[in-house]
């Protein structure tokens, strides 16, 4: 028999592609569900929608993940990655359901020199981290049957990514202000949507990282430098900068090198870790 999978958030970037792969599996049944038809604060249309549908798994992909916009204007956005997650919980627990979906690096503070294992303490520096941080925990205290995959910054959406702002900036012939002391592990969407799928196929239990291979961490001006250079746009009008001189919209603490540690996923899927660079090129190559 097919396994059912929900797919909630379904119009997000991730959202597209987990739905797209999952299509593609002859042993599995997708149903998946944008805001507009599961609103996953609503926690009586969850229970309800679960109780309809029956999946075996549920994978997540509503969130609001605008670092910048959750500090200054839109922090009441963030309900949806702790409450809204919690919903999804309940229904999982009640339903007996495997409940999957994806966190981030701003649970940790970045001040470690080394990349983050999954057990390590968590300590987020601004709203967005503590609503992810919030949300996990809850997850963990409402049920045992779980994966929560966390990762780093996402490109590969096209129009509305990094990689698209940077292409059209430096396309029109403007110049781009650009961290050179906020460390990343950029990660192509398309990458983290099979991990997602590989972990869950395997029904992996518990907290996983997955990102591209950045190894120690690679800054933000360098990857944009990466960019451009792939896509053959003037690096020069790129700006290196301190984080302290980046225009954020007011104050915001971000952690400046909060690299995953990828060995536990490394372990049981290592031929699905690529080096940013050889990811960054293929989405390129796909995208042009
Ligand atoms: N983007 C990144 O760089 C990044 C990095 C690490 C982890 N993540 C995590 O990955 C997950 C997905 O991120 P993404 O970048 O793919 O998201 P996204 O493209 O920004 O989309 C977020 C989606 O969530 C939906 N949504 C918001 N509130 C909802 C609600 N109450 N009920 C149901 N759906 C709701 C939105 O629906 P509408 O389309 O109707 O607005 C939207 O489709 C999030 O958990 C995020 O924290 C993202």
């Amino acid at each position: 028999m097919a396994r059912k999978i929900l797919v909630t958030g379904a119009c997000s970037q991730l959202g597209w592609v987990v739905e797209a792969l999952l299509k593609q599996r002859e042993d599995t049944e997708v149903v998946a569900l944008p805001q507009a038809e599961l609103d996953i604060l609503d926690g009586e249309l969850v229970d309800a929608t679960v109780e309809r549908l029956r999946p075996a798994t549920i994978i997540n992909c509503a969130g609001f993940n605008d670092v910048e916009a959750a500090e200054h204007r839109l922090a009441t956005k963030l309900p949806v990655n702790t409450r809204g997650l919690c919903n999804l919980a309940r229904a999982s627990a009640k339903f007996k359901v495997y409940l999957c979906s994806f966190s981030s690096k701003y649970v940790f503070n970045g001040k470690n020199s080394e990349p983050y294992g999954e057990d390590d303490d968590k300590w987020p520096l601004n709203q967005y981290g503590n609503s992810k941080h919030g949300g996990e925990e809850m997850v963990d205290n409402l049920i045992d049957n779980y994966l929560i995959v966390r990762s780093d910054l996402l490109y590969g959406a096209g129009g509305n990514d990094w990689v698209s702002r940077i292409k059209e900036e430096l396309g029109a012939g403007r110049p781009l202000a650009v961290s050179n002391d906020f460390f990343i592990a950029p990660t192509y969407i398309g990458d983290l949507a099979a991990a997602m799928v590989a972990l869950s196929t395997e029904w992996a239990a518990g907290i996983y990282h997955y990102t591209n291979d950045a190894g120690n961490g690679v800054s933000c001006y360098e990857f944009a430098r990466a960019v451009a250079e792939q896509a053959g746009l003037d690096i020069t009008l790129l700006q290196p900068k301190p984080m302290t001189e980046i225009d954020f919209g007011g104050p915001l603490n971000l952690p400046e090198r909060a690299i995953l540690k990828l060995d536990r996923f490394k372990e049981m899927f290592p031929l699905l870790v690529r080096p940013w660079r050889e990811a960054l090129a293929a989405y390129m190559a796909e995208a042009s």
